[in-house]
């Protein structure tokens, strides 16, 4: 009888010395996303760990032949503390990042292999969930998860995208945004993350990544009250205008580099899209041969949260905040955002036409359900969720 592949393939951890120029090798030629005879594909820049080191625990995980050595597969996980919206319980989420498998062993069993062992660690580890986000057209991820590992549809979000660069909408004279320090915008958005159904524990760690550009609040100038210099009580924000937006920007550059291959006629562009994930390029409104031609990067809006009648207004001038902020930067071509389907700030997002949008699901399944009975803290839809900068 033929041996089936999985006889002959081992999972193993990643090892740095043996590994890194391999796996590195093998993202570049995994391709993440087409569109018209354009493929994408990734490269960690040297560091196969940069999408998971910001997480104290985490591991990646090989699919080696064990007759050549050849790596054909990988996955990334960490585990992070999140607070959801039911009781405000706290949950232990293991999240899978970066699964990939060369394309001329798939559909042999070896992405699912990964997925389980990865789930293992993540049990072994005290994950109560698990948690993984892909694009909506990504059959082969959706079935693998879905059919192939239980997992259920826990939200539905947008991710918007729009390059820099283009005509844009002035700043309105009324508007007046504001740098807060770090202890400001820790203390904002500890007070305000509870009202998500779901956000990461560790807001402070965030903020303080050097990846992190830093926090603002949007709001209308005539509000004089906004006086954050003078603020004595961190904790004391009864005197916030009556609409105001706060948002953070982060910097994915220098970190994960994208590359695009055109097929026809088979000519190489090389980008330095860092960060980006595997959704983001084929939406992208952008004409290939040229944007795309030259090394670039994006800023990541994150932490948005909104209050008050006139959000608007206030939302077209963080965009135009960041854009322009985009512009003075080497190098970025690209603002994104991502906010769950029923954000508030969601139907606010300026409506463009140079504005592309994908839709993204999260999914997640609990994996100590059959040892703890029904927990149902994380049973979805959960619509209004903090999109966490170092997973995008
Ligand atoms: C997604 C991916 C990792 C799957 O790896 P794989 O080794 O081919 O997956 P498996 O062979 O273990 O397939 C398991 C199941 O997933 C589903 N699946 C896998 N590929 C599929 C495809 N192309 N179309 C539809 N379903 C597919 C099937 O249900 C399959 O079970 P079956 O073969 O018994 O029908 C691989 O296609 C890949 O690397 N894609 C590019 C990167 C990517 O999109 N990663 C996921 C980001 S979250």
């Amino acid at each position: 009888m033929v041996d089936s592949i999985l006889d002959r393939v081992s999972i193993r951890e990643f090892d740095m010395n043996r590994d890194t120029e391999v796996v590195g090798k093998l993202e570049r030629n995994c391709e993440i996303g087409t569109k018209k005879g354009v493929s994408i594909f990734s490269n960690m820049m040297g560091d196969p760990f940069s999408r998971i080191r910001f997480y104290p625990l985490h591991v990646m995980l090989v699919a080696e032949l064990l007759e050549s050595g050849e790596l054909v597969g990988v996955v990334r996980g960490c585990i992070k503390t999140v607070g959801t919206a039911t009781g405000g319980t706290l949950v232990k989420m293991g999240c899978i990042l970066g699964l990939r498998v060369s394309p001329a062993y798939r559909r042999m069993g070896i992405g699912l292999k990964l997925v389980n062992l990865v789930e293992e660690w993540m049990l072994k580890h005290g994950a109560q969930y698990t948690f993984l986000a892909t694009e909506k057209n990504n059959n082969a991820s959706m079935n693998l998860f879905t059919v192939k590992c239980n997992y259920m549809n826990l939200s539905s979000l947008i991710i918007f995208i729009q390059p820099t660069g283009l005509p844009r909408k002035n700043i309105s004279k009324d508007i007046k945004i504001d740098k807060l320090r770090i202890d400001q915008a820790i203390s904002l958005y500890k007070s305000k993350l509870r009202g998500k159904d779901l956000y990461p524990l560790d807001i402070d760690m965030i903020l303080k990544e050097k990846l992190s550009l830093g926090t603002w609040i949007s709001y209308f100038k005539d509000e004089s009250r906004m006086n954050l210099n003078n603020r004595e009580n961190n904790e004391d924000f009864s005197d916030t205008p009556s609409s105001w937006v706060i948002f953070s920007i982060w910097n994915t550059c220098k970190t994960y580099e994208l590359q695009i291959k055109k097929s026809q006629p088979l000519k190489f562009f090389h980008t330095t899209l860092c960060n980006a994930r595997e959704k983001i390029f084929p939406c992208l409104r952008m004409p290939v041969s040229d944007s795309l031609s030259r090394p670039f990067g994006f800023l990541f809006l994150y932490g948005l949260h909104g209050e008050g009648e006139n959000l608007g207004e206030l939302m077209e001038s963080i965009w135009s905040f960041t854009s322009q902020l985009g512009e003075s930067m080497k190098d970025c071509k690209v603002v994104i955002t991502e906010l769950g389907l029923t954000d508030p700030l969601t139907k606010h997002v300026p409506q463009n036409s140079s504005i592309s949008r994908i839709d993204d699901i999260w999914y997640v399944k609990n994996i100590i359900g059959h040892i703890h009975g029904k927990d149902e803290s994380l049973k979805g839809p959960a619509g209004n969720v903090f999109v966490d900068p170092r997973d995008f």
